[in-house]
């Protein structure tokens, strides 16, 4: 780390004494490895997608129960014993109708609650179904109270501890209902992990009869990032609990219902073109009840429909359809929706509906491009409008599946296809499949997952593209073998990978990397690209890849090429340079994957010259091996630095051992402004 540091620190001083040094010696430092970079401005140039750089959010890892959403309660609405339609159990497997066996369910009923009877209080609870909240919600919890003690009551703590902040508002709501003649006052406080501390205190007075809502608000005089909730009952009888929500205050942009700003912030700093959800594997899900149901995740939470997801955790789809659309436009991106395309998981033992239940599939896409984008006196618009949005949502993707495949989702595919475009012809229509028989693919989703190796030979993987196909959208890639939990090396990868996906970017118009993020408690797969648990959040080196590359798209990119040549699995140098117009920049982005600085010789064919003030960001650290993470979250993130440059049309640069770089080089007019693009 330190070693880095000086590095960088080095690499700060020696900019000015580096840059000098090129000018003076003609040719390179001793020993150094040496490339050269042409660029040519006057070749064809490609340009590139302004869609190119988006993001892949899936409910995996606790992304978004227990991650993004900010619902501070684990199994909030009891409903995690609720089994999908059709299946069933064999000793601790859920067994699908497809025959597919899931290993891990949910034994403990209460889940997530735990019951406090201390001195000589004597309570019990357990699940219960009868006379319930509604039928979203079959379950509830019940708590018996037949001596009260000094404290009788139950607790939850949340998702690995709930993060209470001094002095910050938390609201609490609830439904209860009591049987005979039971009334109970409750207390609900903030408090340690075991309860020894108290950090706020709240009276529900009169709580009886039929099912009603209450709420009070919680104000810690402390910060605890381990806490848990409490409600204590005065009184004795029958008491039931559903829909026990403890929300903060404090969510991005004070949504109710809403997000970690914390974690959303990551999210806005990468300034995405376009949020895909719901993912991923989760739109099969393990059987077709268990898809994700974009119906059961809109309107009031107590009306919500939850499910344990394929990732082996409850979900209560309270980040839902309206709240994924909501969060799009607050990225100022565009909403890529996936829907289920008549089947589950292919990976997971596919149960497909029935020939004459397609159309309803059908129709379930029709309802949610409706919910997004009818007008307000629609049946769906209507129910968005109710829900707080009576403008459309900028919903202009819609894939088909993921990862489908197989005779099905070519026949399934033109009912979607033929369908939509009647209806929606503006809305972009993506395929999992290269071609379908009887159908036109606008453009293909490709998923690419590997160790390195695999993405430094990839990187001309689309120079022969079909020009003739369809566009490509790469929606789902990253390395996920042999790196640990994400390092350096893994980031480097896919920064020559994107430098591949840039050039092509006449035809490659999308990209996300997946998954987004992990809770550090909960890792379903092996490298994800932002880490967090309760109260922190960093970003993986590869974050700060998809950053730099986000930042500094170019319009056009030019026709770039590393001297001498060698194929893409065995160069330790790709470059790509492109022009950014509005800022008349020329922008070169590289990668140094070798363990030493490499000198470049870097030469623009162009009538002018470029010069004046460079910006430099450097992403790198002189072990490959080194990761972020929340205790470290800085060890691998872009430093920037500034030197001047007389005007020139050549000029050495020395790349970092390690490293990705970003050069913005103002020009001085001339050919690298291109005729299509404004000044
Ligand atoms: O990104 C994780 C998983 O990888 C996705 O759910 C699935 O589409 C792919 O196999």
């Amino acid at each position: 780390m330190l070693s880095r540091l000086s590095n960088v620190a080095s690499f700060t001083i020696s900019v000015f004494v580096l840059i000098a040094l090129h000018f003076i010696f003609s040719g390179n430092l001793r020993g150094e490895e040496t490339v050269s970079i042409e660029i040519d401005s006057k070749a064809l140039r490609v340009q590139v997608s302004p869609d190119l750089y988006g993001i892949f959010f899936e409910e995996i890892n606790h992304a978004g129960e227990g991650g993004l959403y900010a619902e501070m309660i684990e199994n909030r609405d009891f409903e995690i014993v609720n089994r999908p339609k059709g299946t069933r159990m064999l000793g601790y497997n859920l067994r699908t109708p497809s025959g597919w066996a899931q290993g891990k369910w949910f034994g403990n009923e209460l889940h997530g609650w735990r019951l406090i009877t201390e001195q000589s209080g004597i309570a019990t609870y357990h699940l219960d179904k009868n006379h319930p909240l509604n039928e979203q919600n079959p379950y509830f919890m019940k708590l018996v109270v037949r001596k009260n003690g000094t404290r009788v009551g139950v607790s939850n703590n949340g998702f690995w501890g709930m993060h209470f902040q001094q002095n910050e508002m938390y609201h609490l709501s609830l439904y209860a209902r009591t049987e005979g003649n039971s009334q109970f006052d409750l207390t609900a406080q903030l408090e340690s992990a075991g309860g020894h501390k108290v950090y706020a205190t709240a009276k529900i007075k009169q709580v009886g009869g039929d099912w009603k809502q209450y709420t009070c608000s919680l104000l810690p005089d402390a910060t605890d990032a381990n806490g848990r909730l409490t409600i204590y009952v005065e009184g004795s009888g029958t008491i039931g609990f559903d829909v026990v929500s403890l929300f903060p205050r404090k969510t991005f942009r004070n949504r109710p219902n809403g997000l970690r700003p914390d974690l959303v912030q990551m999210l806005v700093d990468l300034k995405p073109a376009f949020l895909r959800f719901p993912g991923g594997a989760i739109v099969g899900g393990l059987c077709l009840d268990n898809r994700i149901q974009w119906k059961h995740s809109i309107g009031n939470i107590s009306q919500r429909k939850g499910t344990v997801n394929l990732w082996g955790y409850y979900t209560t789809n309270g980040l839902g359809f309206h709240e994924y659309l909501q969060l799009a436009e607050d990225l100022n991106a565009d909403a890529l929706w996936v829907c289920n395309p008549g089947f589950s998981d292919n990976y997971r033992g596919a149960e497909e509906c029935r020939p004459e239940e397609v159309e309803a599939f059908v129709q379930e896409a029709m309802d949610a491009l409706e919910y997004a984008l009818g007008p307000v006196d629609s049946r769906w618009g209507s129910k968005r409008a109710a829900n707080g949005h009576p403008d459309p949502f900028r919903l202009k993707y819609i894939e088909i599946g993921n990862e489908a495949r197989g005779k099905l989702y070519d026949e399934n595919y033109p009912q979607f296809y033929e369908t939509i475009k009647a209806k929606y012809p503006d809305v972009t229509i993506i395929s999992n499949q290269d071609q379908i028989p009887r159908a036109p693919v606008e453009m293909v989703d490709h998923h690419k997952y590997g160790p390195p190796g695999s993405f430094f030979k990839a990187v001309n993987q689309y120079d022969e593209a079909d020009r003739d196909g369809p566009y490509i959208y790469v929606g789902e890639y990253g390395v996920r073998e042999g790196v640990g939990e994400g390092n350096l090396m893994a980031a480097l990868s896919e920064a020559a990978y994107l430098i591949g996906l840039e050039r092509n970017s006449d035809i490659v118009r999308m990209s996300s990397y997946a998954p987004l993020f992990y809770n550090v408690n909960d890792i379903a797969w092996p490298v994800n690209m932002i880490g967090f648990d309760s109260s922190r959040v960093f970003g993986r080196s590869s974050y700060y890849v998809q950053k730099l590359f986000s930042l500094n798209r170019p319009d056009e990119v030019l026709q770039t090429r590393v001297l001498p040549e060698k194929r893409p699995q065995d160069a330790l140098v790709y470059a790509l340079a492109g022009v950014d117009a509005k800022n008349h920049e020329l922008v070169i982005k590289a990668v140094n994957r070798s363990e030493s600085a490499i000198m470049a010789e870097i030469s623009i064919k162009t009538q002018e010259k470029l010069g004046g003030q460079v910006k430099a960001i450097l992403l790198g650290h002189d072990n490959p091996q080194a990761e972020n993470s929340l205790d470290y979250p800085d060890k691998i993130v872009p430093q920037e630095e500034l030197f001047s440059l007389k005007p020139t049309k050549k000029f050495e640069y020395r790349f970092q051992p390690y490293s990705l770089t970003v050069l913005r080089l103002p020009w001085i007019s001339g050919d690298l402004k291109s005729n299509s693009m404004s000044n």
